[in-house]
């Protein structure tokens, strides 16, 4: 099968993680006898160096015609990066928001997995995480305060700035089949976040959410307020299995997430469209304070090149294969320093890339 991949590297470890998941990507292509074609486009703080603007028609227009895009990090350190001496729309991050906008990317999905073999890394208590955890944050990704109405003024003398939340049925509806979907192929439960005590927004998501549970019963569908859940998490991580929330919700959940499995480094997104087109990023950001020394850990971006290969390009067991070279590199010790403990064998960035390669053979 023939692969048009659009890579952006982007910037701070953007560049060396992307790198890596080449480098697997396409020993899975050798032995699945797969053309793989890549185009390099431009986001975020490498098209602000090249064009001024951190989103371009032109990297729009390249990954439309992809058949997934497959991203690094973009941003930079906001305290020294000049990148952020711009207006705030012409920032690394706008840019990030006007691709999942102009791709029409509402499904955000985040995996947070408890990693048997880095336990040990986990913040939470032995006997809290005694049965691991797997779950799977969907966080809309398109709508919210993220995209409503805002404005800064002054009044008077005093300055005053607005956000606004807004959602219609049809944007909760969809991300919402995607959540029921995505809970079949899972433990069949889902867990949909909100703040339905106060917000109008919340008590229109819930009850749109309901409907949709209803044609789904084979899927057990939990309300939560967003609060409460942000406290399940350290509590009790292993009662949940999809949990389906709004934009900015899903931002600050999926991140707490993922520092409970100990392993940011680890974890893989997607965000997915009405049909199978997706772009494909680890979790983690830009780290632009360890860019170019070889010391990233490229795993989040390899599993994201995996998730890519199964919901795009419906090509299972090559997405096991790197799946399985993960699990094969972390039980035989290779370690990036993120993930380091005593016992373990240190490896760099391209040096993990290497290894995970070679269990593909
Ligand atoms: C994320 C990031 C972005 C977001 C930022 C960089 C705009 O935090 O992908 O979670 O808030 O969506
Ligand atoms: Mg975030």
């Amino acid at each position: 099968m023939e692969l048009n991949i659009a890579c952006i590297p982007g910037d701070g470890i953007g560049p060396e993680i992307i790198n890596e998941a080449k480098k697997v990507l396409d020993a899975v292509s050798i032995k699945y006898g797969h053309k793989i074609n890549y185009d390099t486009i431009l986001l975020g703080g490498a098209s602000i160096d090249a064009y001024g603007i951190p989103l371009t028609d032109e990297t729009i227009m390249k990954a439309k015609a992809a058949g997934a895009v497959l991203m690094g990090s973009i941003g930079g350190d906001a305290n020294t990066s000049p990148w952020y001496q711009l207006p705030p729309a012409k920032r690394p991050e706008a840019g990030l928001l006007g691709i999942r906008k102009a791709l029409n990317l509402f499904a955000n999905l985040r995996p947070a997995v408890l990693y048997q073999e880095l336990e040990d890394a986990c913040p939470l208590k032995k006997e809290i995480i005694e049965n691991g955890f797997d779950i799977m944050i969907m966080r809309e990704l398109t709508g919210g305060l993220y995209f409503g109405e805002r404005s800064t003024t002054t009044e008077n003398g005093i300055r005053k700035a607005v956000d606004t939340l807004t959602y219609d049925e049809n944007e909760i509806k969809r991300i919402a089949v995607k959540a029921f979907d995505i809970a079949l192929k899972r433990n069949k439960k889902v867990t949909s976040v909100d703040k339905a005590n106060v917000l109008d927004s919340s008590r229109l998501w819930r009850s749109v959410v309901d409907e949709v549970a209803a044609d789904y019963p084979e899927v057990r569908c939990e309300h939560m307020l967003v609060d409460n859940c942000a406290m399940q998490l350290v509590r009790n991580p292993g009662q949940f299995d999809v949990v389906l929330t709004e934009n900015m919700f899903g931002d600050i959940l999926s991140d707490e997430a993922s520092m409970v499995t100990g392993s940011i480094g680890m974890l893989a997104s997607a965000s997915l469209n009405e049909s199978k087109f997706g772009l494909y990023e680890p979790s983690h950001g830009s780290a632009p304070d360890i860019a170019g020394m070889d010391i990233a850990n490229p795993i989040a971006t390899v599993l994201s090149a995996s998730m890519m290969l199964r919901f795009t390009f419906d090509l299972d067991q090559e997405a096991d294969e790197i799946e399985n070279a993960v699990r094969s590199a972390l039980q035989d010790g290779y370690r990036t320093k993120d993930i380091m403990s005593e016992g373990n064998q240190l490896v760099g960035c391209s040096g993990m890339g290497d290894i995970l390669a070679g269990y593909i053979k």
